[in-house]
């Protein structure tokens, strides 16, 4: 079976990985001639796969090319592109209509076409569809098969990955969803059929904004229990020994990733485009998790103001700037707007991160601490990386403000 992989990034490298090791021939189409060559010289530029991963991929006859003329006859064609959203914080589907154009142009009668790429519910039906059909001249559901998969990687979890993550297909009709499970499962365990693509494209953004929401429930709290002397986190660690119908999520600094603060604006863009009425769940998580670097500035100055210290002027040592714990992706990480404010207000920043060498922030580069245990006025941890000593941060720190509740005692201030 020849399988193209069209986008080679968090999501569709992985995918390329099972699908080599399932004995498939797999091709990665990518725009960026850097990854591409990279990949081929044996490079991974993603978290979740060495380069020792790489080599083992190539000698299962994977390559990678930025040219669509070398993915001939395919039998499966992924896309696994981004989908940012626009400068109005609408969707935009500019990667997911370019990399589809060049899908149609590699279609044959019988070829299927998964779209990964999370997005509003129809844009399998409506945008992906008749650019098939027009590239290719065949149609959706007759000449080739058209399916939506929602793509659920978890970078840095080493519990769950392609092969044993259910994986939920929905098809344009009944037998494009069977030819999707049919692809699936050579290369995941369990396939979820849905109704179809819609619904599965509404399975995706159910989860993202499941998450979205009850993050923003307990950052509302946290910012509460703290005016009322109560510790949340010991109030969540109570709740969730409950062995049904509680799930535990954890206030922080702001949210951060390709996914959470994106994908539920592609699902209240849609309610207001077709409904003309907001979706206000996201729209209200949306406001209260922008609002949390903002907050953590603002509690840094109140704790800086315990010791008789302004901001301004202040040495701040930020822990961990990337978006999630153990891994290097920056994407949205709220530790970017926590500097831009730092820094508005005065304090003289510096930054420790065993994942990330040099930072900029507004294109000035803030320097780096040559461990996380530098002298500072106030330290604050944002990323506890498995890899930090915590206690002889807690030790080390003069005053440290834990955004994620792993610290306590003295000098030790909780979000
Ligand atoms: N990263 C995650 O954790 C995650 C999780 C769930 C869902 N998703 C979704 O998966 C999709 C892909 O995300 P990602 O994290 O893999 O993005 P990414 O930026 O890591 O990778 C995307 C790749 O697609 C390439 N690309 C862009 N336009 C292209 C085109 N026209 N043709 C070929 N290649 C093209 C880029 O060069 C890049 O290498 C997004 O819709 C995202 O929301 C991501």
């Amino acid at each position: 079976m020849n399988v193209v992989i069209i986008g080679l990034g968090y999501v569709g490298l992985p995918l390329a990985q099972e699908a080599a090791r399932a004995g498939l021939r797999v091709t990665g189409l990518d725009v960026k001639q850097a990854t591409v060559d990279g990949l081929n010289s044996g490079r991974s530029h993603v978290d979740d796969l060495t380069d020792a991963d790489i080599a083992t991929m190539i000698a299962q006859g994977f390559r990678a090319t930025t040219d669509p003329a070398g993915c001939a006859d395919p039998d499966v064609v992924v896309i696994c592109v981004p989908t940012p959203l626009s400068e109005s914080d609408g969707p935009d589907l500019t990667a997911v209509r370019a990399a589809t154009h060049s899908a149609g142009t590699l279609l044959r009668p019988g070829t299927l076409v998964v779209l990964e790429s999370t997005t509003y519910p129809g844009t399998t039906d409506e945008v992906v569809r008749p650019l098939l059909e027009k590239a290719s001249g065949l149609t959706a559901g007759i000449g080739f098969s058209l399916a939506f998969s929602p793509e659920r990687i978890d970078p840095g979890n080493k519990r769950y990955g392609v092969r044993n993550t259910p994986k939920v297909v929905g098809g344009l009709t009944p037998a494009c969803t069977q030819a999707a499970a049919d692809f699936y499962a050579r290369v995941c365990d369990t396939v979820v059929l849905a109704k179809s693509a819609r619904e599965a494209e509404m399975a995706k953004l159910l989860e993202n904004t499941y998450r979205h929401v009850n993050i923003a429930l307990v950052n509302e709290m946290a910012i509460f229990c703290h005016e009322l002397g109560v510790d949340l986190w010991d109030a969540i660690r109570c709740a969730a020994t409950k062995p049904f119908g509680f799930e535990a999520f954890y206030p922080g600094p702001g949210v951060g990733g390709h996914c959470i603060p994106i994908d539920p604006n592609y699902l209240s863009y849609k309610v207001r485009a077709e409904l003309s009425y907001p979706f206000r769940f996201v729209e209200l998580a949306q406001e209260i998790n922008s609002r949390m670097p903002g907050y953590v500035v603002d509690r840094a100055a109140e704790i800086l103001n315990r010791d008789a210290k302004p901001l301004n002027g202040a040495r701040v040592l930020l822990l961990g700037v990337t978006y999630k714990k153990d891994i290097a992706d920056q994407r949205e990480s709220p530790a970017r707007p926590i500097a831009r404010k730092l820094q508005q207000r005065g304090a003289v920043l510096s930054y420790h991160d065993p994942y990330v060498q040099s930072w900029q922030v507004d294109g000035r580069d803030i320097p780096r601490a040559g461990s996380p245990a530098a002298q500072a006025d106030l330290t604050i941890l944002l990323q506890p990386h498995a890899c930090y000593d915590l206690d002889a941060i807690a030790a080390a720190a003069h005053l440290l403000f834990d955004t994620r509740g792993t610290l306590s005692g003295d000098g030790v201030f909780p979000l």
